[in-house]
């Protein structure tokens, strides 16, 4: 049989192998998947590691999404754009590097929130991985104005830089957190989409901006999906479309999914056991 993890540190938090084992075992796959906490200062040998043995792949996640790509022998376009991989397929002894968080993003504000970014202006915070899978995305879908805005603005510029190298239609802007909150409805004043990339709501008293400066119409997306709603999306809900973060995990985990066994993704199998392990895990 062959194994399959997902890598992090820490990990303990991540429920893709719920989701995943019902994936597989909905299929009669004999494959197991768990979890691995991997330091990084042992990135590189458990890669090497990944090399022997029967292994069909792994997902990568925080911190390690940038610093595996030069330790694999091949990346996908996307990633290679990207700059960041969250799925590994093993083919042998050779490595590929995929990126379908950006895949995920795409089919969960199309499908689940109802969401086309093409030709509207989009208010992007933060400026890490997960931003960076997001920006491409919208740009592949010919959003009309992305406005990045992160609290250390060098790194919304570094993203800026890269999305320049790739993107041929959105007027891209970086910007500052606001300093106060009677800021943010300037910011946001043309904006038909938020999405929230940084951490900020992990704990649930904590919100990145107040729901109140956000305009009519527009849609509110929260890539955390556990606390189940985000102070951010329960301020926003009388009021505006919001869609959680559940989606988009499940929709890159069923792309990784069929990239190592060449099948179709179970994908409600998959909605189900998340909902079931971000349920279990609030406890
Ligand atoms: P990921 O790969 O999940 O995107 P990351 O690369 O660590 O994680 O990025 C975290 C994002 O959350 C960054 O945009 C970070 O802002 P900085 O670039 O200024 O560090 C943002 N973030 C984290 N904690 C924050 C806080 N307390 N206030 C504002 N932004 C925060």
């Amino acid at each position: 049989m062959r194994r399959l993890a997902v890598i992090g540190y820490p990990i303990g938090h991540s429920i893709s192998p719920a989701m995943q084992q019902a994936a597989l075992d909905s299929l009669g796959i004999e494959a197991e998947y768990v979890k691995i906490e991997v330091a990084p200062g042992d990135l590189a040998t458990f890669v090497q590691e990944l090399r022997a043995g029967d292994w069909g792949g792994i997902n990568v996640t925080v911190p390690h999404k940038q610093a595996i790509v030069p330790l694999l022998d091949s990346l996908s376009e996307e990633a290679a754009a990207i700059g960041a991989v969250n799925t590994v397929v093993v083919d042998g002894s050779r490595l590929r590097g995929h990126n379908t968080d950006a895949s995920g993003f795409k089919r969960a504000i199309r499908d689940d929130a109802g969401f086309d970014p093409a030709g509207r202006n989009v208010c992007l915070l933060g400026a890490g991985g997960a931003a960076r899978a997001v920006l491409w995305s919208l740009c592949e879908s010919r959003a009309r104005r992305v406005l990045i805005v992160n609290r250390t603005v060098e790194r919304a510029k570094s993203l800026l830089d890269a999305a320049s190298r790739w993107n041929d239609w959105a007027e891209l802007e970086v910007d500052l957190l606001p300093s106060t909150w009677g800021e943010w409805s300037d910011t946001l004043a043309a904006c038909d989409l938020v999405v929230n990339t940084t951490s900020v709501g992990l704990h649930r008293s904590d919100t990145p901006l107040p729901a109140s400066a956000i305009p009519d119409g527009a849609t509110v997306m929260d890539l955390i999906y556990n606390p189940r709603p985000t102070r951010l999306l329960a301020e926003s809900m009388p009021r505006l479309r919001t869609i959680d973060g559940l989606p988009m995990l499940v929709y890159q985990g069923a792309a990784a999914f069929e990239l190592w066994t060449g099948l179709s993704a179970p994908v409600g199998v998959m909605f189900e056991a998340a909902e079931r392990a971000r349920i279990e895990s609030s406890h």
